[in-house]
């Protein structure tokens, strides 16, 4: 949620920066700005709306200067303004900031400097954070013992700022007396430093500077970093001095662009076929019968002991979870729960001694896994994560894991990162039911059956355009149901909510049979019914439900495998899927759901890929 590039090098800082803020621009669009070092100031410019906005207006006079900060913003504190919008420029001219994260404390510490006459021209807590840092600065520079030195002035400021302001920051900050220099700072919001040849780069994570340098640092909480044009610094927050790792980013520029497609949504339900060997490379044993994972960080023998699973992920993972549970319960009969980030870290839930903990997050930033990852670890229980963003602050924190390999997710709606992790979800259920009751010859069966997910995608995908054409007949309607049963049931869960995100339709998902409880009464010839109906051992239950929607006029689309036996005139829409192996049901599923989706948000003119009121990777709680 919200995005900061910073840049200092040797080309003009306005368009690298607008191009990494286009990038970004996933993590929150409602405003953004830029300042450039300029002469003895910055020049600033900031607005409501889009990047491409900002862009146009900035690239009207072209500052030359090669110091700079900008942000796209997502609206925390104070609405969508242009004096909202950031960077924030103190009190005295004489520092830019931009800031992601929300300083709780904000009030109190306004009311103090404006009782020393600091006056505010936002309603954000970020200009409360630059100008606290101002005062203090000028305060050290007063200071004998800073006499010539402003860089460990404003050093000794910004540690002293930091350690007053309660709640989350990730910052980028300028000095108008240090052109030469760029400072960042983080807790609880990401920021990386992307290390260039002759140029460095702040930023909010590394698509930022994709194209520009593979080489990352990934600062922890509490961690401040200096940057110059040839060199970089990072220390804690009392002062003690880092030597940083640099990693390389595995992911080329190509992968964060749109290329031939016209969304990046559409991009990433197209790329999933990938996806998913990539979730799979190199982790099945020699002889395929089971699974394999490089960095759990724990002995087979430990992993026996488990009793109970508890996964933990917020809205598409949360989903993911699910699916995790009925796979892991159904092939490794080990009991499985699934809470809501958000829930369990405050609501001290009691866990029995050997249960192990998954996180599950695409980001990997999400600050309510994040926290609930912590709480779990604070309470002594091993956490393993699931994520895709590699170096990202849970996959670093987490005492081991697996990485999803999905590739850049950019679409704020997540369709290919969702995939992964049900596929992945089925390749722990073969690796701890193969620990425990499951056959070798079974254990066979599951990884051949794995194998055979991407060329199933791929099937699916093959009829985006009959989909589309659904999509056109029922784009006008505003309610919707999602119904399946059983691992059925949190993809239901999953197709309402890319429904009602990207094109703000009214979707509900429900387990098939709960309809005649209450639901039920939706029904009408206004409220269609999306109805998954897959062989198996309770393909004739959710046939009759689908008959009791037909009774009622509600009209249905069915999502089958059941070829030429599915009933033909029970459904108005028919979408046939390949029969498969049950692992794949999850993934296979989900793709006609995700084509519908976005071609119903397409002929509704909703901008897909960044949906209203939302931003991907929510950093705020
Ligand atoms: C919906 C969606 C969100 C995320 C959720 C968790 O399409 O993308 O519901 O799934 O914000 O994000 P991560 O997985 O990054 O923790």
């Amino acid at each position: 949620m919200c995005g900061i590039v910073g840049y200092i090098g040797k080309q003009a800082a306005a368009s690298v920066l607008l191009d990494g803020l286009r990038r970004l621009e996933y993590r929150g669009y409602d405003s953004a700005g830029i300042s450039i070092r300029n002469g003895e100031g910055f020049q600033t410019l900031k607005r409501t709306g889009r990047v491409q906005d900002l862009y146009q207006e900035a690239m009207r006079a072209p500052d030359a200067g090669t110091i700079g900060i900008s942000h796209t913003r997502w609206a925390t504190h104070g609405g969508v303004t242009n004096q909202n919008a950031h960077p924030h420029l103190s009190h005295d001219g004489r520092l830019s900031l931009v800031h992601n994260g929300v300083i709780e404390n904000y009030g109190l510490i306004k009311r103090e400097l404006i009782g020393k006459g600091v006056e505010f021209e936002s309603e954000t807590d970020s200009e409360t954070l630059v100008n606290l840092i101002a005062l203090l600065y000028a305060a050290e520079l007063q200071d004998p013992v800073n006499e010539g030195k402003p860089r460990e002035a404003l050093m000794k400021a910004l540690r002293a700022a930091l350690a007053q302001v309660e709640g989350t920051y990730g910052i980028a900050l300028l000095c108008a007396d240090m052109p030469d220099l760029l400072f960042g700072a983080r807790k609880g919001s990401p920021l990386v430093i992307g290390v260039g040849n002759g140029e460095n780069f702040l930023a909010s994570d590394v698509t930022a500077f994709a194209g520009r340098t593979q080489n990352v640092v990934y600062l922890d909480d509490g961690q401040l970093a200096v940057l110059s044009q040839e060199d970089f610094s990072v220390t804690t927050l009392d002062e003690v001095a880092i030597s940083p790792v640099v990693d390389t980013i595995s992911w080329d520029i190509e992968d964060a662009e749109l290329g031939s497609y016209t969304h990046f949504m559409q991009k990433e339900i197209f790329e999933q076929p990938m996806a998913l060997e990539n979730a799979m490379r190199g982790r099945f044993s020699q002889d395929g019968s089971t699974a394999q994972f490089g960095g759990l960080n724990i002995e087979p023998r430990e992993l026996r002991q488990v009793d109970r699973i508890l996964f933990l992920g917020c809205g598409t993972a949360w989903h993911a979870c699910l699916v995790a549970e009925y796979l892991i319960e159904k092939f490794a009969r080990i009991p499985v729960e699934v809470e809501y980030s958000s829930e369990f870290r405050y609501r001290n839930a009691p866990l029995e001694k050997n249960t192990l903990v998954f996180t599950l997050s695409q980001s990997g930033e999400t600050i309510d896994t994040l926290e609930a990852q912590r709480e779990a670890q604070r309470k002594g229980y091993r956490v393993l994560g699931i994520t895709n963003v590699v170096g990202s602050t849970i996959a670093r924190e987490n005492d081991g894991g697996i990485y999803q390999h999905s590739g850049p997710e950019i679409g704020v709606a997540s369709t290919k990162a969702f995939t992964a992790q049900c596929h992945i979800a089925a390749m722990l259920g073969l690796y701890f039911g193969r620990m425990r009751d499951m056959s070798y010859s079974d254990g066979c069966t599951m990884v051949s059956a794995l194998r055979k997910a991407p060329g199933l995608i791929a099937q699916a995908l093959s009829q985006a355009e009959k989909i589309e054409a659904i999509a056109k007949k029922y784009a006008r309607f505003e309610d919707f149901l999602f119904l399946g049963r059983q691992l059925m049931f949190p993809i239901a869960l999953e197709g309402a909510l890319k429904l009602k995100e990207i094109s703000y339709i009214h979707a509900e998902g429900y387990p098939a049979a709960e309809m005649k409880h209450g639901p039920i009464a939706l029904i009408s010839p206004e409220c269609p019914t999306v109805a998954i109906a897959l062989k198996g051992e309770i393909y004739k239950k959710s046939l009759a439900n689908i008959q009791e929607i037909k009774a009622r006029r509600g009209p249905v689309i069915a999502i089958t495998d059941a070829g030429k036996e599915f009933p033909q005139d029970l459904a108005d829409e028919v979408i046939h899927l390949p029969e498969t192996h049950e692992v794949n049901h999850a993934v296979l599923v989900s793709v006609p759901m995700q084509l519908l989706s976005y071609y119903i948000a397409v002929e509704r003119a909703c901008d897909v890929d960044k949906p209203r009121n939302l931003a991907k990777s929510v950093t705020v709680e």
